[in-house]
């Protein structure tokens, strides 16, 4: 089963009941990084000082309490015993990830390294975070799983911020067992959704732009139908961990 919804995050996860997913991947739109930075010229944020600015999408507005209410509604809906997976860039980790403590178990931050250099003035940018944490007590799967992760970047996605299925079929791995639920409130393009389904676990996912929500639900449909995935056609059949 895949749901995905054109929804606002926290109306999103209101709607679901108590304790009914299994695990939480997901990849905010933060907009702490471009603020600070006075980004505005990419083709993801636009023009900040632009009033009439052509975004690709809206971004999360990211200020602690609204960041506390979306982590609380994440703790509701999340079944107990098991984990959660935030991902981060380096300023909203200073600014908002401690948060993750006062709601949910964290247990380790994991660096995606993203093997190619990106953007930026000190230091180039070459890694983004993801805070791993639990709702109760889950052991991980297997216990030989490092907290670097090198996977490369995906280069001029058909989505903007479009992330690598690898990097969510990580996530799972450790985490999940086929017929579970998994929940992403900021789907994106859908590669959680496709991970998930690499999994044989069923999806539940929202975002507040509808070509997001457009092109994630074309995206698992063709890969429901042939196992293809049209974002990521060349990728590895699972491209999880090698076997221990
Ligand atoms: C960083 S992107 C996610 C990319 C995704 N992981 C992928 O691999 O394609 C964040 C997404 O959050 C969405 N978004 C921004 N504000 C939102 C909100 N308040 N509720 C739900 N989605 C939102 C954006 O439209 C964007 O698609």
């Amino acid at each position: 089963m895949v749901r995905i919804e054109q929804v606002d995050c926290l109306t999103f996860l209101s709607s679901l009941p108590d304790a009914s997913v299994d695990v939480i991947t997901t990849d905010p739109a933060y907009s702490g990084m471009n603020q600070h930075m006075g980004f505005g010229h990419g083709r993801i944020v636009g023009r900040y000082q632009d009033p009439n600015n052509e975004r690709w999408f809206r971004e999360f507005h990211d200020d602690p309490e609204t960041f506390l209410a979306f982590l609380r509604e994440c703790h509701r809906v999340l079944r107990d015993d098991r984990h959660v997976y935030v991902m981060f860039d380096s300023f909203s980790l200073l600014t908002l990830g401690a948060l993750l403590r006062e709601v949910f178990e964290v247990k380790n931050v994991i660096v995606w390294d993203k093997v190619n250099l990106g953007m930026g003035h000190y230091f180039r940018r070459r890694h983004e975070l993801v805070v791993f944490a639990s709702k109760g007590r889950r052991k991980l799967s297997r216990r030989d799983l490092p907290d670097v992760w090198a996977i490369k970047r995906v280069h001029r996605g058909a989505y903007p911020t479009q992330k690598p299925v690898a990097l969510f079929t990580r996530m799972l791995e450790g985490s999940v067992e086929a017929g579970m639920t998994v929940c992403d409130p900021f789907v994106g393009s859908g590669s959680a959704a496709i991970a998930a389904l690499r999994h044989q676990c069923s999806f539940i996912g929202a975002d507040i732009a509808p070509q997001a929500v457009a092109l994630a639900t074309q995206r698992c449909a063709r890969y429901r139908e042939d196992g293809v995935d049209p974002l990521e056609p060349a990728a590895r059949i699972r491209g999880g961990w090698p076997s221990p």
